[in-house]
């Protein structure tokens, strides 16, 4: 009987193996029938095509395709399909949770950033611009074609389709709103195999779904962008803000009146802290004299100093924050990083909920060695332009939170402990708040939750429409990835 059943098991095992084989030998043909390139297993570009960001969450694909035609995306994706993959598309592989890979092993990548080309209508100021795109490409293109800009984060490696299909906050989007309030049009590859055309007035449900939860409902191929002039000067600042742990309520406190009722939209602005320091930096847009009073409100309650400021022009403001150069584009070496990450979207920060996050930053985070830090983005406020746009255009659905929280540690060493160390630090920051006060943004995602609690946290009050888009478009979930928007069930099947 014993042996009976080893060999049964082996024999299934050798069978389940062999139909894995076949699969996959299926998909290489299908792939190499098609018009598409592959990246060869060890080739140069398949190892830069498989680095994620973060070090921690390395994922193995089945293959990764690399179209650099909208056919080619088409005929990749139709293999992935009809031979029963997960398919998912790869930008600029900034995930922090490595969902350009697929978040777990064994997908379809279609590998984005050959297709980076960026062109500038001068007659419309409406930039028309390929799905691989990295935001300093974009950055630096639209300047040099125009004189033209769209808000969006300071990482220039960064790739447009993960950025604006998800939120996209970064030093002039207090100014001029987050980078998905530009996008005026898109073109998308659904699950059945139609490219479409979205637009606030045309597949508009489609729209709104793609601008806020993407990843979820197709691969977008273009965007149109609609553009503004940059202000030919911006001061860049840092200002120091030595907090003690009886000063910092009062502090938080301050900045949240600030931020909410006073901060000026050519004003952007975050909170940094690791254990060894606290800033406030950002851009002005404008000169030190008016930046000056502009924070004077603000560093005067709080007991702030401005340690360093420079005026510059527009394009060397977006490098002073890059840190390196801007115009990035294939072949990109990504820098790694090894780290656990999460965020949440607050609508204040205040009162018990401030004291419960000043005592864990005091008592505990300041005892913890492995390189930790808090980035808090000042995202809403009466001035800001995430405030002032539409919030029923998209699917964003975090667009009222005052903060965009981000807790960060280096986990080299152990990772079981970063992920202590952070969860600690943001449920003492939320256990006081109500659930309406807070969410996630899943441009920072948090690896460590699952899928049912990572969607309320993603899409909060915006999940059902979501997931009903989900049920219509991609019902047997083509673009799966571990937190993906589920399709709907519908009440008769339960
Ligand atoms: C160093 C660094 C700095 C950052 N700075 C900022 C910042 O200042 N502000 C900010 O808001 N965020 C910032 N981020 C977060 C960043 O916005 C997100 O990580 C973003 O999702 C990355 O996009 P990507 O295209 O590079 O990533 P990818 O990993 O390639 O993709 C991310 C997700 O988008 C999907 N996707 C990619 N292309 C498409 C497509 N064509 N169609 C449909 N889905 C697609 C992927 O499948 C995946 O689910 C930063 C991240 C890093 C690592
Ligand atoms: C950016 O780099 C690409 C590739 O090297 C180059 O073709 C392009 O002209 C550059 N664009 C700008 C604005 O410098
Ligand atoms: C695919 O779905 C879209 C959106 O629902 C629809 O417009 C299109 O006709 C469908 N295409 C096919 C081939 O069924
Ligand atoms: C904070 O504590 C310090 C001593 O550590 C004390 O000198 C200071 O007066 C206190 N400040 C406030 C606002 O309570
Ligand atoms: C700064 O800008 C203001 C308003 O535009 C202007 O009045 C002032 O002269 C400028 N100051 C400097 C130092 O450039
Ligand atoms: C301000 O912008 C102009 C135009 O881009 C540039 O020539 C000038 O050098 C800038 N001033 C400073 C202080 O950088
Ligand atoms: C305090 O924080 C709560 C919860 O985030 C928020 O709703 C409220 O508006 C804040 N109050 C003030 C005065 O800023
Ligand atoms: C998901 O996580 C939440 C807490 O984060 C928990 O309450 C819930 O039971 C979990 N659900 C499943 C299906 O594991």
């Amino acid at each position: 009987m014993y042996s009976t059943a080893v060999l049964c098991l082996g024999l299934l095992a050798s069978l389940a193996q062999g139909a894995a084989f076949n699969k996959h030998a299926a998909l290489e043909d299908c792939l190499s029938g098609s018009s598409t390139l592959v990246d060869e297993v060890g080739s140069d570009d398949y190892n830069r095509d498989i680095t994620p960001f973060n070090k921690r969450l390395q994922f193995l694909p089945a293959a990764i395709a690399v179209p650099t035609t909208v056919e080619q995306i088409q005929s990749a994706v139709a293999c992935g399909s009809k031979l029963g993959y997960k398919v998912t598309a790869k930008c600029g592989g900034h995930s922090y949770a490595s969902l350009g890979l697929g978040g777990e092993d064994g997908h379809l990548i279609i590998e984005l950033d050959r297709m980076n080309s960026v062109k500038l209508d001068t007659e419309t100021n409406i930039a028309t611009v390929q799905s691989g795109t990295r935001l300093g490409h974009l950055a630096a293109e639209l300047f040099a074609q125009g004189n033209r800009a769209i808000s969006h984060g300071t990482c220039p490696g960064v790739g447009i389709s993960g950025h604006v299909l998800h939120g996209g906050f970064g030093m002039s989007s207090h100014s001029r709103g987050l980078a998905l309030d530009w996008v005026k049009g898109m073109e998308v590859l659904l699950a059945n195999g139609s490219l479409i055309h979205t637009s606030a007035t045309e597949n508009k449900e489609v729209y709104w779904g793609l601008l806020g939860a993407g990843s979820n409902f197709g691969i977008v191929t273009s965007y149109e962008l609609d553009t503004f002039e940059p202000p030919a000067n911006v001061t860049w600042f840092v200002a120091s803000v030595p907090l003690k742990q009886n000063t910092t309520v009062a502090a938080l406190e301050g900045i949240e009146d600030y931020v909410r009722n006073t901060m000026p939209s050519e004003l952007n602005m975050r909170l940094y802290a690791t254990r060894q320091f606290t800033q406030l930096e950002g851009v002005y847009q404008g000169n030190k004299t008016e930046l000056e009073a502009a924070l004077k409100p603000l560093l005067s309650k709080i007991g702030g100093t401005l340690a360093a400021s420079q005026t510059t022009t527009w394009i060397k403001g977006l490098e002073h924050f890059a840190t390196v150069k801007l115009n990035q584009t294939y072949p990109y070496n990504q820098v790694q990083e090894q780290f656990y990450g999460k965020s949440l979207e607050l609508t204040g920060l205040n009162g018990t909920a401030a004291k419960n996050f000043a005592d864990y930053w005091f008592n505990v985070a300041k005892q913890e060695t492995a390189h930790w830090y808090i980035q808090m983005d000042f995202h809403g406020g009466k001035n800001s332009a995430v405030w002032k746009a539409d919030p029923d255009l998209t699917s964003y659905a975090h667009r009222d939170k005052l903060y965009i929280l981000q807790f960060y540690i280096s986990t080299t060493d152990t990772p079981e402990t970063g992920f202590d160390f952070v969860n600690g630090w943001a449920s003492a920051t939320t256990s006081a708040l109500k659930a309406s006060d807070w969410g996630m943004y899943f441009n920072y995602p948090d690896t460590q939750l699952n899928r049912t609690k990572a969607q309320e946290m993603y899409w909060g009050k915006n999940l059902p429409r979501l997931q009903k888009l989900k049920a219509e478009l991609d019902p047997n979930e083509l673009f799966y990835y571990p937190v993906s928007v589920s399709p709907e069930t519908s009440p008769e099947l339960l």
